[in-house]
């Protein structure tokens, strides 16, 4: 595996290199690191999924540094709506769900008769897309299931032996995934909730979006959407409020505390997610500190709930799945 500290152009050629040879590279997104491979290769894209151990049916996201490249790889039914979408959103972390086209392979789609797009909002991964063939499919850079990486660290830790490069870009700035709209039906629906607030989207777009949930629904619409997700090994529950834990032992436990509000039970380890109580920070720093308290020796994880608004609906949307044994 080559590392990449402090990329040059030079050093993104070379790891675009890789990736039209087929290769596998870790990269940074302003949301967590991807694992990329060449859209078009379908053995490069059958790799990815090896290494994460990732069920087939589960779709990656097509990241492109042009909208040419939608334009290649979809069909785009609605183009007010995509346009004022684009433009106000891209880059940065907004996927787009349209409906594909043949050129896109299906093992990338799960077999779905759509594709999800997004432009990264980091240079390093624009000028990677751009230098190998133009479209790079990545999921996030973590064995599947598992916490998402923010750091290239996480990524040398987990699957870094068997993927051929990694960029280090420093700290991804969100450290939450994207999130997911889809506009290949009539109505536009969120899939996923992630580092851009529904309210933001909602105030572009002038109405008010629905959020579509797999669970307790028969048509697996997002794939992605499983119950277990984003976990830690250690157990993680939820609470609420503080009187909920009486008369737990929490002598080897770790605690989650969105903000200062509470710190009155004595913990083995405390972590905050946003001492002042910012959700934009707390979102930030939410798959870090679960990495911290992967490490440290805490044998459980208590965490907080966080007010449902903003980014406070990905933080609970991770967490609770992270609860999910
Ligand atoms: O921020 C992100 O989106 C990161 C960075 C690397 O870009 N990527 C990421 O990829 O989170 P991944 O594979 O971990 O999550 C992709 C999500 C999954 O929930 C998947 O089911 C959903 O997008 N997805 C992909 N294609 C889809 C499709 N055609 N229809 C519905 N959901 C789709
Ligand atoms: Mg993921």
């Amino acid at each position: 595996m080559v590392l990449f500290q402090n990329p040059t152009v030079d050093d993104i050629k070379k790891a675009a290199l890789i990736i039209q040879n087929g290769g596998l590279v870790s990269f940074p997104t302003e949301t967590v690191y991807g694992l990329g491979a060449d859209v078009f290769n379908t053995t490069a894209i059958a790799k990815v999924f090896q290494v994460k151990k990732r069920p087939h049916f589960d779709p990656l996201i097509c990241h492109v540094s042009t909208i040419e490249t939608v334009e290649k790889l979809a069909f785009i039914p609605n183009s007010d709506l995509f346009n004022t979408l684009t433009k106000a959103f891209w880059p940065g972390p907004l996927t787009i769900i349209l409906p594909k086209k043949d050129i896109v392979p299906d093992l990338i789609t799960g077999g779905l008769d759509t594709v999800a797009i997004r432009m990264p909002d980091n240079d390093i991964a624009l000028k990677l897309i751009e230098y190998s063939t133009g479209a790079i499919a990545a999921p996030s850079a973590n064995p599947f299931g598992y916490i998402s990486p923010t750091r290239a660290s996480h990524v040398i830790d987990t699957i870094g032996k068997n993927i051929d490069a990694i960029i280090d870009g420093g700290n991804a700035t969100f450290g939450i995934e994207s999130t997911v709209i889809d506009i290949s039906t009539p109505i536009p629906q969120i899939l996923r909730y992630g580092s851009l607030a529904i309210e933001d989207i909602e105030s572009v777009l002038g109405c008010s979006l629905e959020y579509y949930s797999n669970i307790n629904k028969l048509k697996f619409k997002s794939p992605g959407q499983i119950k277990k997700h984003y976990s830690p090994t250690k157990p993680l529950f939820r609470f609420s409020h503080p009187d909920e834990l009486q008369g737990i032992d929490l002598s080897d436990a770790g605690v989650l505390y969105f903000n200062k509000k509470y710190s009155e039970l004595s913990f083995k380890e405390t972590f905050f997610l946003s001492e002042s109580g910012n959700l934009i920070e707390a979102a930030s720093k939410l798959f870090d500190i679960l990495h911290d308290m992967e490490e440290s020796d805490i044998k459980t994880i208590y965490a907080i709930s966080v007010p449902e608004t903003g980014l406070g609906r990905a933080i609970e949307d991770r967490l609770n799945r992270a609860s999910t044994r």
